[in-house]
Order: structure tokens, then sequence, then C-alpha cells
């Protein structure tokens, strides 16, 4: 990088730039960096995992058909509106058509009332799937499209930490998204978070990085005005279940059996 030239064209000699900022002695000026947030997210982000991406798409992922799941669905509509506690955990068996039940409703969140802040689908397919690092920067990308006011605020915390992504998951998370939603003097309608697929996230190691995340974002985004739809096979919800007990965390449940054998599901 070049130092900038002075008014009378001259350049400075004793100019050192660092992290955008050109420092003369004790003055600086910023350096102008007109990209957005979404911009500076964009390179730190998995672009594959929301309900309507092109990789889902070629996946096949599809809707409920209509006049199927339809109470399931109504109950999970009136969630959506506010209805129950913020965190709703859906699951059942491989097939049962989890996926596709968080499709739609992150479908009609999007389309109806625009009020769907993030969708992440894992899938096995998916090859950055168990790359959890992108996943707060991929939330704080979808959530700036859904409310672009927060651009100004996404995009300070990322330049006044250019190595944000690469802090712990709770500190992404509180710079990325708690701290900027709690700057703005605007009131906020509920928003919905999808995440499906748990059960698909492949762990390398002992520990479960997954656990974590999710214990994360019950925690730091319940007192938020979000509302947390999770799916993921039974074993996966009995084994993060127990911590989330422990911190009093209201959960919706919703148990799915087989589609193949019940055709729907009457709660
Ligand atoms: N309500 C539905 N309408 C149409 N197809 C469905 C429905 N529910 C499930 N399916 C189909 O059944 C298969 C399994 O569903 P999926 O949602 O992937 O299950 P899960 O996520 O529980 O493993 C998919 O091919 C899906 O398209
Ligand atoms: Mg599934």
């Amino acid at each position: 990088m070049s130092g900038p030239t002075g008014h009378n064209g001259n350049y400075y000699s004793n100019i050192h730039i660092s992290e955008g900022k050109h420092y003369l002695g004790n003055f600086y000026a910023q350096e102008k960096d007109a990209r957005s947030a979404l911009e500076l997210l964009k390179p730190h982000i998995n672009e594959n995992v929301s309900y309507n991406s092109s990789e889902r798409e070629q996946e096949g992922a599809s809707i409920c058909q209509p006049g199927t799941r339809e109470r399931i669905l109504t109950k999970i509509q009136k969630w959506t509106a506010g209805e129950g506690p913020p965190v709703l955990w859906l699951y059942g068996p491989a097939g049962a058509g989890k996926s596709t039940i968080a499709q739609t409703i992150a479908e009609q969140c999007d389309k109806g009332p625009k009020n769907l802040a993030f969708s992440y689908f894992f899938s096995r397919r998916n090859a950055n799937q168990s790359d959890l690092t992108r996943f707060i920067p991929t939330f704080a990308y979808q959530l700036v499209l859904t409310v672009p006011s927060l651009d100004t605020s996404v995009r300070e915390a990322v330049r006044s930490d250019p190595s944000i992504f690469a802090r712990s998951l709770e500190t992404q998370a509180q710079e990325l998204i708690v701290k900027p939603l709690k700057a703005m003097t605007e009131q906020l309608p509920f928003m919905v978070v999808v995440i499906d697929g748990l059960d698909e996230y492949s762990e390398d190691d002992e520990k479960c990085p997954l656990e974590d995340l999710v214990f994360i974002l019950i925690r730091v985004l319940t007192g938020l005005p979000f509302r947390i739809f999770f799916a993921s096979r039974p074993e996966r919800y009995i084994d993060a279940i127990s911590k989330y007990q422990q911190h009093n965390v209201k959960i919706m449940e919703i148990p799915l059996s087989d589609w193949e054998t019940s055709h729907d599901v009457f709660l």
C-alpha cells in the first residue's frame, strides 16, 4: 500500500499505515473504506447453508406439499408469531420430514412477514458444514440483509477488530450480533432463526463444539428479539438439553414421527 499525498501533492515522509489508518505523528486520518458490512463479512461466510441457496436447490430441498403437515405448521406458525417460549425444538428420526418443515417455515417467514433473521441448514453434502468458524459471520450477514440499518454497526465491529473472525464463537456473537442489535434505537419485531440438521454436523473431535454453539445461541440470543427453531434427530436433542435446563431456558418440544408411515402428525 502506498502512502497518500498531501494537499500540495507532496508525499508525507513519516507516514506509517496500520489497519486502515494513516498515522502522521499524533494525527491520523481514517482511510476511506467504503466497504459495507456485507462486503467485509462475505469472505467469511458459508454461502451454501441458507434455505434459498443454490446448493440447497441442487440437493432438491423442498417445502411441504400442500395439505401435508397442516396442524404442525399451524402450531409452528403461531410460535413464529410470538406464541410460546422463544426456543422451539423439532425432533424426529431421519426421514421424518424435519428439514422439509424447516424449509417451509424459513421460506414463509422470509416471503411473508420478512422476519427471517437467519437460516442455516447443516448437510453432510456441504463441504464446509463442519466449519463452525463461519457460523456467526454467516448469521450476521443474513441478519444485515434482513435489517439493513445494522450495516453501520456491524461494519464498525469488523473494522475495530479485523481479527474478529478468529475469536471465540461467543465473542463473535457478542460483537457481530448482540451489540449491533442492542445499539439500535428502533424497536425491532420478533425475528426467526431456523437451524436444521444439527445431527448432520460431523465432528472429528471427541469434544462437541456444536453443543457449545447451540448453548451460546440459546443463552446469548434469548435476550434479543429472536425466536430460535432447531430441528434435529432426538439423540442430539437429548444430548444437549440437560445443559439448558440448568439455565431455566424454556423450550417448546415437538416430536415428529415418521412421515412415510404416519403421513401427517396431529398435535
Ligand atoms: N410434507 C412433505 N411434503 C412433501 N415431501 C415431504 C414432506 N415431508 C418429507 N418429505 C420428503 O421426505 C424426504 C425426507 O424428508 P426430510 O425433510 O429430509 O426428513 P428429515 O429432515 O427428517 O431427515 C424428503 O425427500 C422430502 O422431500
Ligand atoms: Mg433433515
